[in-house]
């Protein structure tokens, strides 16, 4: 496990975006696994910074993504589909077709069971990309006595639509549920970047410092079980 601890969001994204254009650059048929919410904003900002620069190049890169809300239109600005779309497929030249995120596609049972099916096929990704949850939880895979190993329908977590409600114009327009990789798919490549800035993930950050154990209960305590993980970090996450 690499830890870094960074001055501030910027370099903690500066970084984040280094790891992820040297991956590209070495190989162009790099396969990322990407994340949503506030934390990888910056990193993928520069990522497209380098592309603009000529730096790197997207079009053989292809993507799956960790996450989707459930009961949201790809097309509604709260998706994680227009989230992705927005801050790096519609600025890159990669082609759509090689990315992939969770989505409806028949019944929920049926959804699931063919994003597993794509993630089986997609295979092992270059790099991935995580956030953690004030509580710790890894994607959308929420602190419990189990964790699933892979894609399932989660319901999320009061603290985590509280978290979330901030995207949204109030707390009861966050939708409960979400289509998430499991522990073992999110997991499922040859590195890990966990990205965590910000006070509100201090508590989570201290408690995977101080801890010894692999919890369920902790999510976040399973990154430790990586061989190649970086926990990258700004100074509010690390000092509070
Ligand atoms: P955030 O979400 O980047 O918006 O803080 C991370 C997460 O909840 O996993």
């Amino acid at each position: 496990m690499k830890i870094i601890v960074c001055d501030d969001y910027d370099q903690m994204s500066k970084k984040a975006s280094e790891i992820v254009s040297d991956i590209i650059k070495e190989n162009p048929k790099a396969k990322l696994g990407l994340a949503t919410g506030s934390t990888p904003v910056g990193m993928y900002e520069n990522l497209v910074k380098d592309y603009e620069d000529g730096k790197i190049d997207f079009k053989e890169v292809s993507s799956v993504n960790l996450d989707e809300y459930v009961g949201i239109d790809k097309d509604n600005p709260q998706s994680y589909q227009y989230f992705m779309n927005e801050h790096l497929f519609d600025k890159v030249n990669i082609n759509k077709e090689n990315t992939h995120l969770p989505k409806e596609d028949g019944s929920l049972e049926e959804s699931v069971k063919k994003y597993d099916k794509l993630l089986e096929e997609f295979g092992q990704r270059d790099v991935q990309v995580l956030g953690i949850g004030p509580n710790g939880h890894i994607a959308f895979n929420e602190p419990d006595d189990k964790l699933n190993m892979h894609t399932s329908i989660i319901n999320l977590k009061e603290e985590t639509i509280e978290a979330n409600s901030r995207f949204f114009d109030s707390k009861e327009d966050v939708p409960k549920q979400a289509m998430s990789m499991g522990m073992a798919d999110a997991f499922n490549a040859k590195t890990l970047l966990v990205l965590a800035s910000g006070k509100n993930k201090h508590k989570a950050v201290e408690k995977f410092m101080h801890t010894d154990k692999i919890e369920t209960m902790f999510p976040m305590s399973f990154i430790a079980l990586h061989p190649n993980c970086y926990l990258i970090v700004d100074k509010q996450a690390y000092e509070g």
